[in-house]
């Protein structure tokens, strides 16, 4: 199969660490067995867009055991696992179009080859794919037919409920990102977790005794709050939503603008989905030393522009950290160039949350496939079903019961509607 990868000799590292996440994943690996003799993926052709981990290895390996057809490409930038990406080419022998630190136009590039498959299915995270098939579509450059697609975040998301108000969703796509199983584990603990991980990779400081500013106080803002704080850190949470500021200042943080918070912080993160939330005045705040981190989707939070308009030079520390010396005579270091830094500093999400995440993954796949294009064009949630099936099979695997509702509470709790 075709592919471009940046190392090809990686091939036998990436399939170590793709072994190493596979024996933290217990419950995709079970969907895996589940379905790899009835094969209901067979004849199916997929194409994924989506950060090239160990994890994603595991999730490739349970498409193709229920024999799918694959193409993948990454999702952004910074995000690739260069051993991975050899391994997925040589060991699982599907077409991979990846590599870190690629260009804008290469980046586009590889989307467009991993598009060459045709897809029945896309699998997306950020929505780039997805919007790259619908120009090719439009365009006539694609023949279909395509069953839908699925997206991974919260970014993605927000940019697919665009187009379907817009009327210019062409496909039925699955917000995988909205199961519960999903972002309230991911986002929360997996991104919580693994941007520390960047930062501290990155930078080796001491978030003890640290003011650190976490930017918006969604999933992911939460996570990264909580673990912050947990490390020592007093955190400091700017929002522009009085319910999400609420529940961070009863939740013990101090709140306030961006520009206040600006003049105090020592390490700054964002995590809003938004742009423009680090901009100029900020940055002329900040003291001597600030570091900034971004763990949103694209790389628009921190002004890069305005960073460097205001740099009189700049200069790399190490592999992930750059230093801006301002004209004010203060420095500021920027991480993982603006992107998102659990996956550019570090490894990304842990593969104990990667495990709901994909499994929610796994089964919106086969959703598709089995509707033969008869879904409607718009954004559908996943089943509820689906997620306590999840939560269920994941409390198994960590040896945790939990009670069952008896005969007489179920009726008890029912009978509420007829006003006993
Ligand atoms: N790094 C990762 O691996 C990873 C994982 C999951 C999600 N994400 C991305 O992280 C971002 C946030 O995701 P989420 O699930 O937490 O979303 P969310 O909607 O739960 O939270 C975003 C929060 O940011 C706030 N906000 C928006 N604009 C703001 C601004 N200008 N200033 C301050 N606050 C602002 C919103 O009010 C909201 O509370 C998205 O881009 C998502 O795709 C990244």
């Amino acid at each position: 199969m075709e592919h471009r990868v940046k190392n090809i000799s990686l091939a036998d590292e990436g399939k170590r660490r793709i072994d190493w996440a596979e024996a933290h994943m217990p419950v995709l690996v079970a969907l895996r067995k589940k379905y790899e003799k009835t094969k209901p993926l067979a004849g199916i052709r997929v194409a994924g867009c989506l950060h090239v981990t160990k994890e994603t290895g595991v999730l490739v390996r349970t498409l193709k055991a229920a024999g799918a057809e694959l193409t993948w490409c990454g999702c952004n930038p910074l995000s690739t696992q260069d051993d991975v990406a050899a391994s997925l080419a040589r060991h699982e022998g599907i077409g991979v179009f990846a590599s870190r630190g690629v260009s804008t136009k290469e980046y586009y590039d590889d989307i467009h080859s991993a598009m060459k498959l045709n897809p029945h299915v896309t699998i997306d995270d950020g929505a780039d794919l997805t919007v790259e098939m619908h120009k090719a579509l439009e365009q006539g450059k694609i023949k279909g037919p395509i069953y839908g697609g699925t997206e991974e975040t919260t970014t993605g998301v927000v940019r697919l409920r665009a187009m379907q108000n817009g009327g210019k969703l062409l496909y039925p796509v699955i917000a995988v990102n909205d199961a519960e199983t999903k972002h309230d584990f991911d986002n929360v603990y997996g991104t919580g977790q693994s941007a520390l991980d960047g930062i501290i990779r990155a930078t080796n400081v001491l978030l003890s005794g640290k003011s650190v500013v976490v930017a918006g106080y969604g999933h992911v803002g939460k996570g990264i709050a909580r673990r912050a704080a947990g490390l020592g850190a007093n955190v400091i949470v700017t929002e522009v939503d009085p319910i999400a500021a609420l529940k961070a200042k009863l939740d013990g943080y101090s709140v306030t603008t961006m520009n206040e918070a600006a003049a105090v912080g020592d390490v700054f993160v964002t995590t809003t989905g938004c742009k423009d939330v680090i901009m100029g005045d900020d940055i002329a705040k900040m003291k001597d030393g600030a570091i900034l981190a971004n763990a949103g989707h694209f790389n628009v939070e921190i002004s890069i522009p305005e960073l460097e308009k205001q740099s009189s030079s700049t200069s790399d520390i190490n592999q992930h950290t750059k230093q801006y010396s301002l004209k004010n005579g203060r420095r500021v270091y920027l991480i993982g160039e603006g992107r998102l830094v659990n996956l550019a500093a570090a490894e990304g999400h842990p593969s104990e949350v990667m495990d709901m995440s994909f499994a929610n993954q796994f089964l919106a796949v086969l959703k598709l496939a089995a509707s033969k294009g008869t879904m409607k064009p718009r954004v559908y949630d996943i089943d509820k079903a689906q997620d306590r099936e999840i939560a269920m099979a994941k409390l198994q695997s960590m040896g945790v019961q939990i009670d069952v509702l008896t005969p007489e509470q179920k009726a008890y709790l029912e009978g509420f509607a007829e006003g006993t």
